[in-house]
């Protein structure tokens, strides 16, 4: 097995194992809240999606999932960072992308996202992460409370789009330098790669926004081998 799936296994109580794979065999929603990388949500993932891989036969694809979902808590913690920042008026300018970018980046380790972290939690700004199964479908959704702007929605679009064109990450990153990148720029991208590898296509990723408090990122897999 997977060092990642066991490492979780050790790590986790033996009452969570019973709780998630209850739920996994009464086909019912399991959701995580998170306000950072602080708590074990990484592992209560790996846990999680594992054992419903398994119970699919599916546990191939498990380490492209679990990069798809790991960047979209990363994307969603990072977007409660930039408002805290924007909020605390460190960014002095939020129309300004190279403030933005640069702000964004310098709370992008360890310690820093462990104090944002705390500070999303002080003002609920949670990361749910949600895992349901439907009609032989497992639907992750990743939802973090702020909307997300025309102009942020759209980038996304237009990243996703332009990745779909690509087989290989490398080769995006050349054709299409991204000076307003908050991290690597490439997550998006590597996301739609990543379907491509498991004969997903970039539909399977779906993004959107209520406009007012939410944003919603949904990973859509068949459960059947295609
Ligand atoms: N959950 C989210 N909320 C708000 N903005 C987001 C979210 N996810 C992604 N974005 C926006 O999409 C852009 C591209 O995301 P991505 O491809 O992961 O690159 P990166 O995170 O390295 O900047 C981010 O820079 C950010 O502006
Ligand atoms: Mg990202």
């Amino acid at each position: 097995m997977n060092d990642e799936i066991k490492k979780s296994e050790s790590i986790l109580s033996k009452d969570f194992h019973r709780i998630v794979l209850t739920a996994i065999r009464n086909q019912e929603d399991i959701v995580f809240i998170t306000y950072s990388a602080l708590d074990q949500v990484e592992e209560k993932i790996v846990f999680t999606l594992a054992k419903i891989l398994e119970k699919h036969n599916m546990v191939d694809i498990f380490t492209a999932v679990l990069s798809c979902i790991k960047e979209l808590i990363a994307n969603a913690t990072k977007a409660t960072a930039k408002k805290i920042l924007i909020d605390e008026g460190v960014i002095k300018n939020p129309d300004d992308p190279m403030e933005v970018v640069q702000k964004v980046r310098s709370i992008l380790n360890k310690n820093s996202l462990l104090e944002y972290g705390i500070k999303a939690k002080d003002k609920k700004l949670s990361t749910r992460i949600y895992f349901k199964v439907k009609s032989k479908n497992l639907i992750v959704e990743v939802i973090n409370n702020l909307p997300l702007s025309e102009k942020e929605y759209n980038r996304m679009t237009e990243k996703i789009e332009q990745a779909s064109k690509y087989d290989n990450i490398a080769q995006i990153y050349m054709e299409n330098p991204d000076p307003e990148a908050e991290g690597m720029g490439l997550g998006l991208s590597m996301i739609i790669v990543l379907l491509k590898n498991i004969n997903l296509s970039h539909k399977n990723l779906t993004l959107s926004t209520d406009n007012k408090s939410k944003t919603y990122a949904k990973i859509l897999i068949p459960l059947s081998k295609l």
